[in-house]
């Protein structure tokens, strides 16, 4: 697929603020940090599009963006940093659920899990209510550029192991520097999108 355009379109926090319309939208999740905002820029090319930052809890809002004007991607807020507040917290819990749950148009979810990390109770938590709401999901391995070929070997047996990841579900390595893995996204893109 080839990306010609891709734009900044809305913020939200609660369904109201959702963009109307029925173009097909595919989101992002996981912990914050682990660079959802990274991997939507470079699947659009596109460096300053989705806001991205060293320190967790830069994404605050469900922001949608329009590409090439046929679909939508929908970077969400991550969930897991200690240092946001409790309140806070439980606010961006409610709202990327809420999202989840109550976007029509939703396609398609990539949850992202850093490929170093061994899956945080949250992040099996995530991947088992999108089992349970049979949301299609794509599992993809961020910051795979920090791992040797033998390292991830052994990673994405530990989590396979830990999330545990369901036969019937792919895990693709990727990585924001090197755009490993950006075709094949691109792919499972247009097949949810098609659908
Ligand atoms: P929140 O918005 O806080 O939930 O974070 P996020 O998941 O959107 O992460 P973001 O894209 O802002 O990236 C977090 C940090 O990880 C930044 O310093 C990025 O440069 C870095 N990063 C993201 N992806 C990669 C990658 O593939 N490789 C490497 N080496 N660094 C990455
Ligand atoms: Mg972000």
């Amino acid at each position: 697929m080839k990306i010609v355009s891709a734009e900044f379109l809305t913020s939200a926090v609660n369904p109201g603020g959702y963009p109307p319309g029925n173009l097909p939208e595919v989101a992002f999740v996981g912990r914050s940090n682990v660079g959802k905002s990274s991997l939507i820029n470079r699947l659009v090319n596109r460096k300053g599009l989705a806001r991205t930052s060293k320190t967790p809890g830069r994404t605050q809002l469900i922001n949608f963006f329009t590409i090439n004007d046929k679909f939508l991607l929908v970077d969400l807020p991550g969930y897991g940093f200690a240092k946001v507040p409790e309140e806070v917290r439980a606010k961006w819990g409610k709202m990327i659920e809420g999202y989840l749950k109550n976007r029509e148009t939703l396609k398609g979810v990539f949850l992202l899990l850093d490929c170093r990390h061994t899956p945080t109770s949250q992040d099996k938590q995530m991947y088992q209510w999108l089992l349970h709401y049979g949301v299609p999901t794509v599992v993809a391995a961020t910051k795979i550029d920090k791992l040797s070929n033998n390292q991830w070997a052994k990673q994405q047996g530990v989590i396979k192991k830990t999330l545990p990841l369901s036969p019937e579900h792919r895990l693709i390595p990727f990585s924001s520097e090197t755009g490993r893995g950006r075709d094949e996204l691109l792919g499972v893109i247009k097949n949810w999108i098609h659908n």
